[in-house]
């Protein structure tokens, strides 16, 4: 049996384990290493962040995707998902919104839909940046070409979120039908590093097939790869896809996995996740007290978010969510953080 602690204490010190050694301590997951690395965790973050939390108002922008992903409630297949697609003044409006309500960062995320070409997104990144000239404006929308990417970024866009998913190709071939490529996932993630993006990488905790050794994977590119940000949820079933009757991921293991995301780069960026939210309750506060530090409320117009459904039961869908930052404001301030004002760039 290794000296899980001392392995703790090198990760704290060096930033660095081996995959090997990433196992060892996913496969010895108890409460005192949980509390051990959460404790080292919260003070990493504390010395880069303080007791500050970052917020991104995400607008969903399109629920229709090309994509068949097996996961995802919005594949195409899903001939249930209702399907929508916000006008650019639509977009505009929910920026206008979010920036009264303090929003200093705009989340574009949305399925790939073929309707969001270049010619017409750039307008509408420009005119975004000509309203708010200080705010930061984030793209979420898959897998595009180096052009288009680049296009977006001259044309105001700083930031780019894309989930790798798995570190593990077998894995991401289970995971996603033959015609998506894990190099394609991987070789858009560095283009969008080259272009200058901020870039966000992420995985799914506890997707169907994955084991220890495909989580260590994941923590072993997430250290080499040095993203600005991380996004880590549990896997969530979706009543209408392949993956229906798999169990959900676990709320615990992603905490973990929190930690130690922390301790491999305390700079980085790590969102409480809308589904650590959906699996418990205070699954959000969860995640920032084993060292998250952002978190994304939902600024869609509420009369389309129940439509965009990646997973079954997603929290802030109804009436009472209209006003998901001031929900979360008070969240954060009872655990003893703030959520801040500002962009929310990495330090
Ligand atoms: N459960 C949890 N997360 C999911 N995502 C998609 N479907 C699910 C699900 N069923 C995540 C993926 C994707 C992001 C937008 O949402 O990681 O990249
Ligand atoms: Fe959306 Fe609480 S964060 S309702």
């Amino acid at each position: 049996m290794p000296d899980l602690f001392s392995l703790i204490d090198r990760l704290e010190r060096e930033h660095s384990l081996s995959e090997a050694e990433y196992q060892t301590l996913l496969e010895n997951r108890n409460e005192a290493l949980t509390a051990e690395l959460r404790e080292r965790a919260v003070r990493a973050r504390k010395a880069v962040y303080g007791n500050t939390v970052f917020t991104r108002g995400l607008v969903e922008i399109s629920s229709f995707c090309k994509n068949d992903c097996l996961y995802c409630g919005l594949r195409r297949s899903n001939g249930k998902a209702e399907r929508y697609r916000l006008t650019p003044e639509d977009v505009l409006a929910c920026c206008r919104e979010g920036w009264e309500l303090g929003f200093r960062t705009f989340v574009l995320q949305g399925g790939e839909d073929g309707w969001f070409t270049d010619e017409r997104l750039t307008p509408l990144l420009r005119q975004i940046k000509a309203e708010y000239p200080t705010c930061a404006v984030t793209l979420s929308l898959g897998e595009r070409s180096r052009e288009s990417y680049q296009r977006l970024f001259d044309a105001g866009a700083d930031r780019y979120l894309l989930r790798h998913e798995t570190a593990d190709k077998a894995h991401y071939e289970r995971l996603h039908p033959a015609e998506l490529s894990w190099a394609h996932r991987m070789d858009c993630l560095r283009t969008l590093k080259e272009i200058g993006y901020q870039v966000g990488c992420g995985f799914m905790v506890g997707s169907p097939g994955q084991t220890e050794k495909e989580l260590a994977k994941d923590l072993k590119f997430v250290e080499s790869f040095r993203p600005a940000m991380c996004g880590i949820g549990p896997f969530i079933p979706h009543k209408d896809t392949p993956f229906c009757d798999q169990p959900a991921g676990s709320v615990e293991l992603t905490c973990y996995l929190l930690s130690i995301l922390r301790l491999i780069q305390p700079n980085l960026l790590l969102p409480a996740t809308t589904a650590l939210g959906t699996l418990d309750p205070l699954g959000r506060e969860k995640g920032i007290l084993a060292g998250a530090n952002v978190v994304m409320p939902n600024l869609s117009p509420v009369s389309v978010r129940k439509k965009y459904m990646l997973y079954d039961n997603k929290i802030c869908t109804g009436e009472e969510s209209a006003q998901c930052r001031g929900c979360l404001s008070a969240r954060v301030a009872s655990i003893g953080y703030e959520l801040v004002t500002d962009r929310g760039d990495p330090r």
